[in-house]
């Protein structure tokens, strides 16, 4: 976690520096900081909190400007987060500044032996200790930093983009990465680097993604130099041209990045879509699959990997894939997967579904999975991530930028996508019946037409996040493909308002959940009219007599759970299958506004950051 951002070149670095953190913010808020060189002399400002309060403690001083300057926005780890263990460290010469976003796992044994050496440290943090290794192997050594950070980083273990600085040397900005994402943008006579694009898209187009083990020396007038870490070998760098744009990295005009994504569903499903689902003609054809389809097609079972909500999203394909495809398929918390010694065949086909592409405990899944043969395929949104690179194939989902920490737009497009591969398999494996393949394209052809129309129920969830406001819990119940969607219900409340809120299968809460049942315990649940609804109904009818207050998400005209419920909010009708990438936008809705109310901050919520590079 953590956001690096660093500039060099002929423009006050100031600005630049703190508009990028702005930007990079999501990836974590616990402290901020800046350094700046104005030719002479380097300065450090930093403080606990966000970038805001950056600012007011950076503009106390009027000499603070300069055109080389980096700055690091905080999601803590080692050492709690003040003011002292902010980035940019500096080393104990003071000559040498760092800013690092990842975690140095052997920080102990090298910190004390640079104490031995009479290094001193004033943060509890390992960033400190690696730009003093740094300075120590330049200072043994004799060597310019370049060097000088190659060989430290061969003594490291762990995770790291990190950007260095030599006040000596002020031309220069050495970068390096494991782990951890780190860009370069290239300007006409200046250089970005940053943890991702959104610092610098707007000066430019250009930029070189650093591969893992990969370092650049970034100097001013000169061209770029990638190098391979392990033997300081030369690496031919690939510029590539950038497709994001301002527009998308910027509210437009909504309070919160998290309604701005939620509103952004129905386009976004459909450019997930664009291209792949062509439903006059009767087909599905992705580049990923296609070329891959043998492997899926002889798969003995798929192991899908994942965190969070995209877990919630791999849960929703276990359905889909199971019935359309006919496929065995698991589903794993990518953090348990990877420390249990999981049994996997070179016949697996394994589904990595990450948004960020980033996350660290994916990142090992997939790597283990590779080590013991079996094909991986990445679920990625955002292009070039360090997820899209590592897995054998894949399919991008078309979400955009997501800023909001909470996953929303993320969620809807990994289902299309998973969707599309899963029907495209039932086709190919003739497990479903031609005319009901035609059905499930129109209809999901449809799908954002439908979400279009849940999103009507704004006002509504409105009204209800004011009744609930104040509960202390909440519980979601969902059977069948809307299960996951329960979950991830529950989850997108429980991260962003703050409120204990937990997801059950409808069916199990009568296994002991039922027993917290009363007259101040809210109950949503998701009970559209398809899959099981008799059974739904039944179990709406056992928190009724229990006095429970029942929120129920149901189909479009709907009588009978009206009846029942407190509340209803109407989502318009589709197949079962389907149904999650409507019964979720409410209930995305409700937790937006609950925590608004509790004036929580919604896009960026308390120990929150948005990619998770930490294990
Ligand atoms: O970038 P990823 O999809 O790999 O992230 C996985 C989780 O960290 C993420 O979904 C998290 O649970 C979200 N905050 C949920 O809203």
């Amino acid at each position: 976690m953590c956001g690096i951002v660093g500039y060099i070149g002929k423009r006050d670095a100031y600005s630049i520096v703190i508009k990028g953190l702005k930007r990079l913010e999501y990836r974590g808020y616990d402290s901020a900081g800046i350094m700046l060189h104005d030719g002479k002399e380097l300065k450090v400002s930093k403080t606990k909190g966000k970038v805001t309060d950056l600012e007011e403690v950076s503009q106390k001083d009027n000499n603070f400007f300069g055109s080389i300057g980096m700055g690091h926005t905080r999601w803590a780890t080692h050492g709690v987060p003040n003011d002292v263990n902010s980035h940019p460290h500096l080393s104990n010469s003071g000559n040498l500044a760092i800013i690092h976003n990842g975690i140095i796992e052997n920080y102990e044994p090298l910190k004390k032996e640079l104490i031995k050496r009479g290094y001193v440290f004033h943060s509890d943090t390992d960033t400190e200790v690696l730009i003093n290794l740094i300075e120590d192997v330049q200072k043994k050594e004799n060597i310019k930093l370049g060097k000088a950070v190659q060989i430290a980083l061969n003594q490291v273990v762990g995770a790291y983009a990190i950007a260095v600085f030599d006040k000596n040397k002020p031309d220069e900005i050495i970068v390096a990465r494991l782990g951890s994402p780190l860009a370069i943008g290239i300007g006409d006579g200046e250089f970005f680097v940053a943890s991702d694009a959104s610092p610098f898209i707007e000066y430019t187009s250009n930029a070189i993604y650093l591969e893992d083990e990969e370092m650049a020396i970034v100097r001013l007038h000169k061209p770029i130099k990638v190098r391979k870490i392990k033997d300081d070998s030369l690496v031919d760098p690939y510029v590539q041209e950038l497709k994001m744009n301002l527009e998308q990295i910027e509210k437009g005009g909504y309070d919160h990045f998290m309604m701005k994504e939620i509103y952004e569903q129905p386009n976004v499903i459909k450019d997930t879509y664009r291209g792949r689902l062509l439903a006059n003609k009767g087909i599905i054809q992705m580049a990923g699959v296609e070329d891959n389809l043998e492997k899926f097609l002889n798969a003995e079972r798929i192991i899908i990997v994942a965190c969070g909500t995209s877990w919630h999203a791999g849960l929703v394909a276990e359905y889909i894939f199971e019935e359309f495809a006919r496929i065995p398929v698991e589903v794993e918390y990518a953090s348990e997967f990877r420390y249990r010694n999981p049994i996997i065949n070179k016949k697996d086909v394994v589904v990595a579904i990450s948004q960020s592409g980033e996350t660290a405990d994916t990142l090992a899944a997939i790597k283990l999975a590779k080590e013991n043969g079996a094909f991986v395929f990445g679920v990625c949104n955002v292009v070039g991530s360090s997820i899209s690179r590592e897995t054998d194939a894949g399919a991008y989902t078309h979400a955009g930028p997501e800023i909001g920490v909470a996953s929303t737009k993320a969620f809807t497009t990994q289902i299309t996508v998973l969707t599309l591969i899963a029907l495209r398999l039932a086709k190919a494996k003739g497990t479903m019946s031609n005319s009901d393949f035609h059905r499930y394209l129109l209809e999901l052809e449809m799908i954002p037409e439908k979400v279009e129309e849940a999103l009507e129920t704004n006002e509504i969830a409105k009204k209800i996040a004011n009744i609930y406001k104040d509960s202390p819990n909440c519980l979601y119940l969902g059977r069948g493909y809307n299960f996951p969607v329960a979950l991830e219900g529950a989850l997108k409340l429980k991260e962003i308002s703050y409120i204990h809120a937990e997801g059950y299968p409808a069916a199990e809460m009568k296994h002991g959940p039922i027993a917290l049942i009363d007259e101040s315990m809210p109950v949503v649940v998701i009970a559209p009219k398809m899959g099981h609804y008799d059974k739904v109904v039944s179990n709406i009818q056992e928190i009724k007599s229990r006095s429970g207050k029942i929120i129920a998400v149901v189909t479009k005209g709907d009588t009978q759970v009206r009846d029942l419920a407190d509340h209803v909010i109407e989502i318009p009708e589709t197949s079962d299958a389907l149904s999650p990438l409507l019964t979720t936008i409410p209930l995305q809705l409700l937790s937006y506004h609950i925590a608004v109310m509790r004036g929580c901050n919604v896009d960026q919520p308390r120990n929150l950051a948005k990619s998770v590079t930490v294990e």
